[in-house]
């Protein structure tokens, strides 16, 4: 994601980590006491000195071994004590912050769940993965050490300074004096290394996505023998990688030197200027040694300094991370989108245009055509130029009997069943000024009917199918399901009422039955779905419905994969079904098969279906051309073949398309 890193580049360490509190807030008393608790610890060390300077200037100097051994106890009881205190931190915190880790993940899973699909058309799954693992992890580890650490290190510092100045003040000025340029150098670290941190773990995503690719699209590597450069491509990223985490390296081994020596020398220097006064008689022995065990104790916390500042900024560039993906705007609801079935029992906020008697307006008519709001169904008003009037033999084939006399249609009836109105879609991330993939898209699906869409490759089928359950959102006009605009429904009524089966079936790593029951229904409702899929094969499986199916499915065939989805799209007895490309993939018998149990499924829903073939379009009452992006023709199959000829030549390569290829249009 190359194009974050500018735009994180500036916000402070200390924002990013700010926005943690939420998930820190309901364990803050946990943490706080944690902190206390180690700073008593962190001081009880800094009391070791005292005792060892009482040792020097009492029993020591006057020959008292009892004296001796009692001053060793109390050093013994001190130690065990700090040991014992800084246990009982970790205690403190280790359950709560796996909890806070666990939290945020789960806040995370749920809010990628509920994020569009053009989200995640934009968003490399390794992203998202190395940030719900590395970097919740960074994030813990933070919690449980730098952000505790850093305080009690300061606390610890400032009291071991104020021991060194009592004891003897010039000596602990000339402690003092590197402070100045250890603040400097650390705050240009700081700045340096945030640049690198976000760098590598924006580069552990990248690798994260090309391992996950390589092994979902194993079959593909294979089969053309990338192994080679899909490895090469690895193990360019990994040495990209490596090369910022040695940068990193280079970065904290500079610090942590210059860390490391400055105090050193200091202490060296106060070490010969307390030798040179305790042999002109102005210190005693015992503060001497007070005072170097005091400069000693604090080497640790001033030199971890070094280490807790880079993990505090892999903190907060990892918090960021993560908050970029949680600031993803979720799919929102309409405000007052409605829940219930019936105009009726509408919430007072709801639209007026989800009530579903409406007279319908079209938002913009059809070219060609100038349509009445009481025009039936059967008038041209979904019709577009060329498409021939309805022929009442053949259209309706399959559905006729579902439809009301065209006389007794009223405006009721022409809100039923599914409504392009004026649909226009463009992706979200396409170039600014291309022209939308759909545009001006009228057009009407009768109560029972089955339309089929029929389009050369890439004219939009895909997408306008996709309109219907709301993955993605129309950019101008509105579709209707009985009258109701599904931008006013909630998208959990809305998907219930609607079924779909995707081009490429997507199964779960589950059971066969899991997978198709996540279209809902009951058992009995599973066999049926199975029967019409002609899905029987599951039947044979080692354990039936129970047999788990591998990652994606692909442990079962294309066409078993095909017919499992469409299982699952009809499970749930849909009102509206939409299938793309549902027959694809099965051979000649299989799809004879499947249209025949399909036709019966068709017969009580409004469905629309993409096809490619006539044997499926033959399934359809009637047909819908889509070209360039725009309904062209409307009409029955045979109505199509003789007056449109861009229909004719679709459905005549159909079965030779490979031979004739795009071009031959
Ligand atoms: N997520 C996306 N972002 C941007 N453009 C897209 C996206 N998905 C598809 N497109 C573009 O939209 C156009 C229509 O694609 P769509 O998948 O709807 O075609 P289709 O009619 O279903 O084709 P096919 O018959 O091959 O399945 C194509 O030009 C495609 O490049
Ligand atoms: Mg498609």
């Amino acid at each position: 994601m190359s194009e974050t890193h500018a735009a994180i580049k500036d916000q402070s360490a200390t924002r990013s980590l700010l926005r943690l509190w939420p998930y820190v807030r309901p364990i803050r008393t946990r943490l706080f006491s944690a902190a206390f608790v180690a700073i008593v610890a962190s001081c009880l060390g800094l009391v070791i000195p005292l005792v060892l300077k009482w040792i020097v200037d009492g029993p020591v100097a006057e020959h008292d071994p009892g004296g001796v051994w009692l001053g060793a106890l109390y050093l013994l009881l001190l130690g065990l004590a700090e040991a014992a205190l800084f246990g009982y931190r970790r205690w403190l915190v280790a359950r709560p912050l796996a909890r806070v880790e666990a939290e945020m993940r789960a806040d995370l899973y749920r809010h990628v769940q509920r994020l569009p699909v053009s989200f995640h058309d934009r968003w490399a799954s390794g992203q998202l993965l190395s940030r719900g693992t590395t970097d919740l992890m960074l994030l813990r580890m933070f919690l449980a050490f730098p952000l505790t650490f850093l305080v009690v290190n300061a606390v610890t510092i400032l009291a071991g300074f104020a021991i060194l100045l009592s004891q003897q003040w010039s000596l602990g000025l000339v402690l003092l004096v590197p402070v100045i340029p250890l603040v400097i150098l650390c705050s240009l670290f700081e700045t340096r290394y945030s640049l690198v941190a976000r760098q590598a773990q924006d580069q552990v995503g990248d690798l994260t996505t090309v391992v996950e690719e390589s092994v979902l699209g194993i079959r593909i590597i294979k089969g053309f023998g990338q192994h080679r450069s899909q490895a090469l491509a690895f193990r360019e990223l990994s040495r990209r990688l490596r090369g910022t985490e040695l940068a990193k390296a280079r970065l904290l081994a500079g610090l942590w030197g210059l860390i490391t020596t400055i105090p050193e020398l200091a202490i060296g220097a106060a070490l010969v200027l307390g030798t040179v006064q305790v042999a002109d008689g102005d210190l005693s022995a015992g503060t001497l040694v007070a005072f170097l065990s005091t400069a000693l104790a604090l080497r640790w916390p001033v030199e971890s300094i070094g280490f807790l500042l880079a993990m505090s900024q892999e903190s907060a560039t990892a918090t960021a991370r993560f908050f970029e993906a949680m600031d993803a705007q979720e799919e929102a609801e309409a405000p007052g989108a409605s829940t219930s079935h019936s105009s009726g029992e509408l919430p007072p906020g709801a639209p007026q245009g989800a009530a579903p008697l409406e007279p319908l307006e079209p938002l913009e008519p059809p070219r060609g055509s100038a349509p009445g709001p009481a025009s039936a169904a059967a008038s041209p008003a979904d019709r577009a130029p060329g498409a021939l009037p309805p022929d009442p033999r053949s259209s309706n084939a399959g559905g006729a009997e579902l439809l009301p006399a065209g006389a007794e249609l009223g405006a009721v009836d022409q809100a039923a069943g599914i409504r392009f109105e004026g649909v226009t879609f463009r992706y979200p991330d396409a170039a600014d000024g291309s022209a939308p993939v759909l545009s001006r898209i009228d057009l009407h699906i009768r109560p029972g009917e089955t339309m089929a869409l029929v389009g050369g490759t890439g004219s939009g089928k895909t997408t306008l199918t996709a309109l219907v359950p709301r993955l993605h959102e129309v950019s101008g006009g509105r579709i209707t399901l009985d009258g109701e605009d599904i931008a006013h429904m909630t998208r959990e009524r809305l998907r219930g009422l609607v079924s779909v089966a995707f081009e490429e079936p997507t199964l779960f790593s589950t059971s066969v039955g899991d997978n198709v029951a996540m279209g809902g229904g009951s058992p009995d409702d599973l066999e049926r779905a199975l029967d019409i899929a002609q899905a029987q094969f599951v039947r044979r499986l080692p354990q039936g419905v129970d047999t788990q199916v591998g990652e994606q499915g692909l442990s079962l065939s294309g066409g078993q994969r095909q017919r499992l989805a469409l299982a699952r799209a009809v499970v749930g007895r849909p009102r509206f079904l939409i299938l793309d490309d549902p027959l694809s993939a099965l051979d000649v018998h299989t799809e004879a098969l499947v249209e025949a149990a399909l036709r019966r499924v068709l017969q009580d829903t409004t469905a629309l279906v993409v096809a490619h073939r006539p044997s499926t379009v033959l399934l359809a009452d009637r047909v819908a051309l889509l070209s360039e992006g725009r309904i062209t023709a409307v009409g029955t199959h045979q109505e199509l073949l003789r007056s449109n000829a861009e229909y004719a030549w679709l459905m005549s390569g159909a079965d030779d398309r490979h031979d004739e290829g795009e071009d031959g249009r």
